[in-house]
């Protein structure tokens, strides 16, 4: 189907390759050919799924006279990270309010948001969850005040602009499955704030992608990731009133989220470090490691019997493996 998709701006090295993961495919395959779409090579710093969104939002913050971007996660947060990167890369100003005590040691994601020269704030989680859009918005006053205009992002970039991110990269997996010779797959990838899933989801439909896609929730439950997806959608619809309607059904793996978000059973650090070593890719303990384990678990109960090919979005998150270091034994 033709789109008319907003303007974007290149930060990402895209097309990404679609691996086969030939010993994985022993090991956990189960009768399908398992396959890795490499998101954690969209780049070094500015990696993973957060910049495929962020090219519409830096895109929609420059055509609509903003100068600075003001953004939210967990002090670990990869979309802030890259954020942080974009501002630094484009010459924004980026503010990040952050989840959590400010840590005594800079590490991971953190060390990286203030090396790219991000203005940062910590609050208390009490604070941030019962504060963040009063947050929000005494920044952005404080911006205008001073003669700045500031755009709000969204945690994790997950919106109606943001997801254009994978409506348009369900065109590059287009192309990828047929060089690959896959006629029909499950598409795997981790769901935090949805917004990748939403992208997928909805990208699958309009490019006709012979794929069912499922988001494996790292944080709440699955009705959570079906009312965030189905709101993301509509936002969209609502910001460009011209595209096509379409049906979508989002589809979530629930139960994996294991101790909590961004809290890993040893089992996750394991599966990290075999991986590792049998295929020669990091998977991160708060989103990627997760949905990895999702997948294979749900392969061994039958789940996707009937498609030969199964592919896993590497969302990235590499980073987030440094600061939980002590996991792996
Ligand atoms: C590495 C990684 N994978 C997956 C996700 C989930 O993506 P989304 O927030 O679009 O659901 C995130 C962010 O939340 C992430 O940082």
């Amino acid at each position: 189907m033709r789109l008319d998709y907003p303007r974007k701006i290149d930060l990402a090295c895209t097309p990404t390759p679609l691996q086969y993961m030939a010993r994985a495919t022993d090991e956990w395959g189960g009768g399908h050919r398992l396959w890795i779409k490499r998101d954690d090579l969209t780049g070094s710093l500015l990696s993973g799924n957060k910049v495929r969104k962020l090219e519409f939002i830096a895109a929609h913050a420059f055509d609509n006279g903003y100068d600075t971007l003001i953004t939210c996660g967990g002090l670990q947060s990869n979309h802030c990270r890259a954020t942080a990167f974009v501002g630094a890369q484009l010459g924004l100003k980026v503010h990040l309010i952050l989840r959590g005590e400010e840590p005594p040691e800079k590490d991971g994601n953190y060390l990286l948001d203030h090396l790219a020269g991000a203005q940062i704030d910590c609050y208390p989680t009490r604070v941030y969850v019962k504060e963040l859009e009063s947050l929000f918005q005494k920044l952005q006053d404080d911006y205008a005040e001073n003669g700045h205009k500031a755009l709000v992002i969204p945690t994790g970039g997950s919106d109606g602009i943001g997801a254009w991110g994978y409506i348009a990269a369900c065109e590059e997996l287009r192309d990828d499955f047929i060089t690959a010779g896959i006629s029909r797959a499950h598409i795997i990838t981790a769901s935090g704030s949805g917004g990748t899933q939403a992208g997928l989801t909805l990208g699958a439909k309009l490019h006709n992608l012979p794929a069912t896609v499922w988001g494996v929730n790292v944080c709440d439950d699955e009705q959570y990731f079906v009312d965030k997806v189905t709101s993301d959608v509509a936002d969209w619809r609502c910001r460009y009133p011209g595209v096509p309607d379409c049906d979508m059904h989002p589809r979530v793996l629930d139960g994996y989220v294991g101790p909590g978000y961004g809290v890993a059973e040893q089992e996750i650090f394991d599966l990290i470090a075999h991986l590792a070593r049998m295929e020669g890719i990091v998977l991160d303990p708060v989103y990627t490691g997760k949905a990895f384990h999702g997948m294979i678990t749900e392969i061994a109960r039958g789940r996707f019997d009937g498609v030969r090919d199964i592919v896993f979005m590497h969302t990235g998150g590499t980073f987030g493996i440094f600061p939980q270091r002590g996991g792996f034994s």
